[in-house]
């Protein structure tokens, strides 16, 4: 029978939580984002209650977790610059940390059953083997990882302690928009890749650099496990049938499995937009491991999970159309006014 309880997302008005928040639309669920808008857009919630307001703020957390009767919580609000958090760690310390501990508080209080929780590949560090499964040793190199890290142990000891069961995601590189045209990455001043790079080919910047040219790989550019956001959201509403099926609690790491190069995503951003892009060659930059491809075969295995999209050009294809689209909504500068 169809569960018509509602599911509490946080940081649904942001660019993965929406898109699996259109999705639990689709299936038919009730849903509740909580997002405080710092980064997220009230546009980009297309289905369901918006509560603006912090997921650290547990008086407001409780009241929803009780108003709405909310058995299940998928908890995607976080900050995600892997930079900044170098640079001031206690805000990723204080927003992804801290903030889960109080979710997970007033989870535990109004007897939340199930949490699906956002995580990153960035918990593995450098690993050893370029190829990794969730069993390798986990050893963050820097702020944001830890962070996630810290919130995956607070779920094990939780779950271990209460009735609560969860499923950790450990995302790879989250790339691409909705195949629809209707969300996509919004952020001002994106750093990652394969949106530098579409910015580039939409004329919003003049070019982009490659950081590091002489790392051990074929090329001797990074390379990375890009996985369409549509793919990566399917895995979510995957994971909540599995825990309301009475699936155990898991860690699974999302990513197709293999990887591109920095130059090939680059070239095939050029071919797709027939644009050639300006693109400087720079240093490395600190704290890039040279090749990190997920072993996705638990996913598979364990929710059936199996990408429609693992296609580098259909992830540049969907993020190209909606950079143009982005250009026209201009959610940014509605933010602000401008
Ligand atoms: C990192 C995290 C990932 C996190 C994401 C969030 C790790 C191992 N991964 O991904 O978990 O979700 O940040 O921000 O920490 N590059 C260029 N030029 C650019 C931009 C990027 O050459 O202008 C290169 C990078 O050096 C890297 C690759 O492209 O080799 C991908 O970079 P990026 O898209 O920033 O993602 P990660 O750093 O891999």
């Amino acid at each position: 029978m169809k569960n018509t309880s509602a599911v509490l997302v946080t940081g649904g008005a942001g660019y993965i939580g929406s898109h699996v928040v259109k999705q639990l639309g689709r299936a038919g669920r009730r849903v509740v984002v909580l997002d405080n808008l710092s980064t997220g857009f009230r546009q980009a919630v297309r289905h369901g209650e918006l509560v603006v307001g912090n997921t650290g703020d547990m008086a407001l957390v409780e009241d929803l977790l009780h108003k709405h009767g909310i058995q299940t919580v998928l908890h995607f609000a976080a900050h995600i610059v892997v930079p900044e958090s170098v640079s001031d760690p206690l805000k990723y310390y204080r927003n992804n940390t801290c903030s889960t501990r109080n979710l997970l508080e007033c989870c535990a209080a109004a007897g939340v059953r199930h949490f699906i929780f956002s995580s990153t590949a960035a918990v593995y560090g450098i690993p050893e083997n370029t190829f990794i499964d969730e069993d390798a040793p986990t050893s963050p190199i820097n702020p944001y990882g830890l962070s996630k890290l810290m919130s995956e142990w607070m779920l094990r000891d939780l779950a271990a302690a209460s009735d609560l069961r969860y499923v950790a995601l450990r995302y790879f590189n989250v790339a691409g928009a909705d195949p629809e045209g209707e969300l996509g990455q919004a952020t001002p001043e994106a750093t990652h890749l394969i949106k530098v790079a579409c910015e580039a080919a939409t004329g919003k910047r003049s070019g982009l650099a490659i950081f590091g040219t002489d790392y051990p790989t074929p090329d001797g550019t990074c390379i990375r496990d890009y996985i369409h956001v549509d793919d990566l959201a399917r895995a979510h509403l995957q994971a909540l049938d599995y825990l309301e099926g009475g699936g155990a609690s898991i860690v699974l790491n999302c990513g197709y499995g293999h990887g591109y190069s920095v130059r090939e995503v680059l070239d095939t951003v050029q071919r797709v937009s027939g644009r050639s892009l300006a693109i400087r060659e720079a240093d490395r930059r600190a704290g890039d491991p040279p090749a990190l491809t997920a072993d996705s075969r638990r996913i598979r295995h364990v929710l059936g999970w199996q990408p429609r999209h693992d296609d580098l050009a259909f992830i540049v294809r969907t993020a190209l159309e909606w950079e143009r689209r982005l250009a026209v909504l201009d959610w940014a500068g509605q933010r602000h006014g401008v």
